[in-house]
C-alpha cells in the first residue's frame, strides 16, 4: 500500500524549509564573485530582473508539478506525460551527482568552523594550509563522514519534525549571522572602496555573457532543474498560496545572496588593498582568502568562526533537500520505510563521493581537462545535465500537458494568479531559448568554443 504522504506544517516552514535549500554555497561563494566580475550594479539589477521573470516562472512550473502529482520527479513526470518519464529520471540523477560532493565541501566548511571556534585562525591563514589539508586521505574523509551523518540523522525525522524544524531554527539565525558580519566588515577601514566596486555599475563589464552567467547561477542558487522543488512542492498544502511562496523563497534567496556580497566583498578589498583578483569563485575565496583576512582583522576569530557556522547552515539545508530529494525518489518508487531509503542513501553518497574526497590526494591523478573529480562532478551536473532538466521541463510544461494546467494548480487556494501571463510568456519562448545558450556556452566554455562569439552576441 502507498503510504501516506507527509507535508509541511505550515506556508512558513515551506518557505523556509524552500530558502534552506536555495540559499547555499552557491549564494556565498559564487554570488559576489558573479556581481564583481560581471558589471556590479548592473550584474544585480540583471540578475533580480531575471530572479523575478525566469527563475520566478521555472520554480512556479516545478513546485507545483510536485503539488498536482504528489510525487517526486520520476513519479511525477511520468504521471502527467508518460512519454516524459525519461525528464524524471534525468531531473533525479542531478541530486544523486551533487549530492555526495556537495557533502564534501560541506565537511570542508565544518572542519573550517572547528579550527576557527578552537582557536585556529592564526594558522589557517598559512599559505599551504588549504591544501594540505585537501590533499590528506583521512582527515576530508572524517569531516565529509560527519556532515553526511548530521544530514542523515535530519532527514531521517522526516519533513515537520526534520527539515522543517531544523529551517525554522537556522534560517532565521543564518539572517541575523548574515547582517552581523555585513556590517562588522563595512565599517572597517577601506571598505568603501570595495562597496562601491561592488555596487556600482560598470557597463563596461556587460555583455551578453553577463546575462548567461547571471541565468546560470540563478537556477542553481534556486535549486531548479533537479526535482528539488518537484519533491518539496509535493509536501506542500493545497491551502498554502503557491504564488506568494514563490516570492518570498526568491526574495530570501536573492537577498541573501546580495548581502553575502557585503559580507565578503568590502572585506576582501580593504584586505587586498584593491586588488580585484583576490576575489576569486570558489574554494579559494572561502578557504584560502578569507582566513587570511579574518587573521588579518580586529576579533577575526570570532568573525571567522561566526562566518564558517552560516556557511554550514547554509550548506546543511541544502544538502537536507538534496538528500530528501534521492530518499523520497526511492521511497516512490519502491515504497521502503524512510529508515532504510535514509541509510541506503547515505551509504551510496559515501561511496560516490569518496573519489571526490580523495580526488586532491591519492586521486589526484584522475583529471579531464584539468579538472579533478569533485569539479567534474560539478561540470556534469551543473553546466550539462541542469540547463537539459530545464529546457524539457519548460517544453514539457509550454508544449505537452500546458501552462493552463500549472496556472490551475497556483490558482486552486484562491482563484488567484497574479503573474499568468508572464508565467506562460517565460516557460513557452524566453526560457527555453536562453536555456539552450546556456548548454551551448557552458559544454563549449569547457572545451575551449565560444560559442557566443561564433554567434556573435
Ligand atoms: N541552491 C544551492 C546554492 O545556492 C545549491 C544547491 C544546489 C543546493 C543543489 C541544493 C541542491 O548553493
Amino acid at each position: 500500500m502507498q503510504q501516506k504522504r507527509s507535508n509541511f506544517s505550515s506556508k512558513l516552514g515551506f518557505v523556509l524549509a524552500a530558502s534552506g535549500s536555495a540559499v547555499g554555497l552557491g549564494n556565498i561563494w559564487r554570488f559576489p564573485y558573479l556581481a564583481a566580475k560581471y558589471g556590479g550594479g548592473t550584474f544585480l539589477l540583471i540578475y533580480l530582473i531575471l530572479a523575478v521573470t525566469f527563475g520566478f516562472s521555472l520554480m512556479i512550473a516545478e513546485i507545483a508539478i510536485g503539488r498536482k502529482t504528489g510525487l517526486s520527479a520520476i513519479g511525477a513526470f511520468k504521471m502527467l506525460d508518460k512519454r516524459f518519464g525519461f525528464l524524471g529520471i534525468l531531473a533525479s540523477a542531478v541530486p544523486i551527482v551533487i549530492f555526495p560532493y556537495y557533502s564534501v565541501i560541506g565537511g570542508w566548511v565544518v572542519k573550517y568552523f572547528t579550527v576557527f571556534i578552537s582557536g585556529g585562525a592564526g594558522a589557517s591563514a598559512a599559505d599551504d594550509y588549504f591544501s594540505t589539508f585537501i590533499s590528506g586521505t583521512f582527515e576530508p574523509l572524517g569531516w565529509f563522514f560527519i556532515f553526511l551523518a548530521v544530514t542523515a540523522l535530519i532527514v531521517l525525522c522526516g519533513v515537520e519534525k526534520g527539515i522543517e524544524k531544523v529551517s525554522k531554527i537556522m534560517m532565521p539565525i543564518l539572517v541575523v549571522l548574515t547582517l552581523v558580519i555585513s556590517v562588522y566588515g563595512l565599517t572597517r577601514e577601506g571598505a568603501m572602496e570595495g562597496l562601491v566596486y561592488y555596487i556600482k555599475p560598470h557597463m563596461s563589464d556587460v555583455s551578453a555573457k553577463t546575462i548567461l552567467a547571471a541565468m546560470g547561477q540563478l537556477f542553481y542558487s534556486m535549486s531548479l532543474a533537479m526535482g528539488i522543488m518537484v519533491t518539496y512542492g509535493s509536501y506542500m498544502k493545497k491551502d498554502n498560496h503557491l504564488e506568494s511562496s514563490v516570492r518570498q523563497i526568491e526574495l530570501f534567496d536573492t537577498g541573501i545572496a546580495f548581502l553575502a556580497g557585503l559580507m565578503i566583498i568590502p572585506a576582501v578589498f580593504a584586505f587586498s588593498g584593491g586588488d580585484e583578483s583576490a576575489l576569486s569563485a570558489g574554494p579559494g575565496l572561502m578557504f584560502i582568502t578569507l582566513p587570511k583576512v579574518f587573521a588579518s582583522m580586529k576579533l577575526g576569530g570570532a568573525i571567522g568562526t561566526i562566518f564558517f557556522l552560516l556557511v554550514f547552515f547554509a550548506a546543511l539545508t541544502s544538502a537536507i533537500s538534496l538528500m530528501e530529494t534521492i530518499v523520497s525518489i526511492f521511497r516512490d518508487k519502491f515504497n521502503w520505510s524512510r529508515k532504510g531509503a535514509c541509510i541506503f542513501v547515505a551509504v551510496l553518497a559515501l561511496i560516490m563521493g569518496a573519489p571526490s574526497s580523495l580526488g586532491f590526494g591519492p586521486l589526484s591523478f584522475i583529471s579531464w581537462m584539468g579538472m579533478s573529480v569533485l569539479d567534474i562532478m560539478d561540470f556534469v551536473s551543473n553546466s550539462v545535465l541542469m540547463p537539459i532538466v530545464a529546457f524539457f521541463t519548460c517544453i514539457f510544461v509550454g508544449f505537452f500537458i500546458k501552462t493552463k494546467s500549472i496556472s490551475d494548480e497556483v490558482r486552486v487556494t484562491d482563484g488567484k494568479f497574479k503573474a499568468e501571463k508572464l508565467f506562460t510568456v517565460m516557460i513557452k519562448w524566453v526560457a527555453p531559448i536562453f536555456l539552450l545558450l546556456i548548454l551551448l556556452s557552458s559544454v563549449g566554455g569547457a572545451l575551449g568554443i565560444d560559442f557566443l562569439q561564433a554567434l556573435s552576441v
